[in-house]
């Protein structure tokens, strides 16, 4: 997927040094003379609570320090609605469009439209494919799964698990990300399935990240193992919740490790309560970030060199990929400490002891 080799500190270094203009010009010089004004499209608010709690925040905290318009609207999961937010905007004069698509093949008519029109396009955090942005701005999600897959399996070995059986709850099945993450998990187990160490238990992707429909998923999944799953691959956060409820009903939760992604309020808060094995935290602040840096150099005409790119079939996309982190039990202050969530969210009364032990203070 990805073309060439960078390594970590290369990737690092993008994130902290900022992207460097490129001598070229696009010869685009209506784009110089406008005023940027960038235009976002969430995907729902139910898969994940990132959107709202983080992109939005972050987003406009970009935006506001560079001092620039923008509108940030959310498709709640609406395909006609999320192709009614993008001409709204073409026709309010953005000068970018920054998408979140909610498959490849509507994202792309959106973003051919604003193409079409004269406005710059960015995929943030999911790539379109067969999408024609200008750029793509997210983190490394094969290492996103990667770290999911390594997190399962301490946990199991903590566990002391002997062949243990390992279900998976995928990600959305149109989400190209999903597609990333399970192969980065799937790069760890799957030699632990063939070598027999670990057992692959059921397996299902849940459609658009549902959470609710995860929970029921689950406990198919469940029933279908007459109740003998000891390790559950959950891809983000809402996931494993939905199967954390599942395992409590069962009284299995605390039993059985369950991975995450995104470090969600109530996905620290399971950590914590030893339902959840690990999470993933992904710097949100740095996303936002460089997507807004890269949305106002295209609007001043600018282009930027991000030193990557990203294979789309035969398009290599410009990118910037940031890197994620494992958070598990001792290192829930970490994510408190960079600001993604504040400790008056996570310590509510309930968890108040937990993270005094766990550190939080
Ligand atoms: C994002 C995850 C998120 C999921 C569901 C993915 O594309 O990368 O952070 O949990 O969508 O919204």
């Amino acid at each position: 997927m990805r073309k060439g080799i960078l390594t970590i500190a290369a990737v690092g270094l993008l994130t902290t040094g900022g992207l460097t203009a490129c001598g070229d010009d696009s010869g685009d010089k209506a784009a110089s003379t406008k005023t940027p004004k960038i235009g976002v499209i969430l995907p729902d608010s139910k898969s994940s609570a990132r959107w709202e709690t983080a992109d939005r925040r972050f987003l406009e905290e970009a935006f506001k320090a560079a001092n620039v318009k923008y509108d940030i609207q959310n498709a709640q999961n609406d395909k006609t609605a999320f192709q009614t937010i993008a001409d709204q905007m073409i026709t309010g004069g953005v000068t970018a469009l920054m998408i979140v698509n909610l498959d490849s093949g509507t994202g792309k008519a959106v973003l051919d439209k604003a193409k079409s029109q004269g406005v710059a396009t960015i995929d943030y955090d999911r790539l379109t494919l067969g999408g024609s942005a200008q750029y793509y701005v997210s983190f490394d999600n094969e290492t996103v799964g990667k770290l999911q897959g390594e997190g399962l399996s301490k946990c199991l070995t903590e566990k002391g698990a002997k062949n243990p059986v390992v279900a998976y709850l995928n990600g959305s099945p149109t989400d190209n990300n999903a597609t990333l993450f399970k192969a980065g998990y799937d790069s760890v187990l799957k030699p632990k399935f063939d070598s027999k160490e670990y057992v692959k238990g059921p397996e299902d992707a849940v459609p658009a990240w549902d959470n609710a429909q995860a929970a029921t998923i689950f406990e198919q999944q469940l029933t279908k193992a007459n109740g003998k799953i000891d390790g559950v691959l959950a891809a983000n956060d809402g996931l494993g919740n939905a199967a954390i409820s599942i395992l409590k009903k069962n009284k299995l939760n605390g039993k059985v490790p369950v991975t995450g992604q995104d470090a969600s309020t109530e996905g620290l808060q399971n950590i914590l309560a030893g339902d959840q094995c690990m999470t993933v935290y992904k710097a949100v602040r740095e996303e936002a970030k460089a997507a807004s840096d890269l949305a106002i150099a295209l609007a001043k005409g600018e282009k930027k060199d991000t030193g990557q790119t990203v294979k789309d079939g035969d398009r290599d996309v410009p990118s910037v990929l940031l890197t994620p982190k494992a958070i598990y039990k001792d290192t829930v202050k970490d994510v408190i400490a960079d600001g993604y969530v504040t400790k008056e969210e996570v310590c509510t009364a309930a968890y108040a002891k937990l993270c005094a032990d766990a550190g939080i203070s």
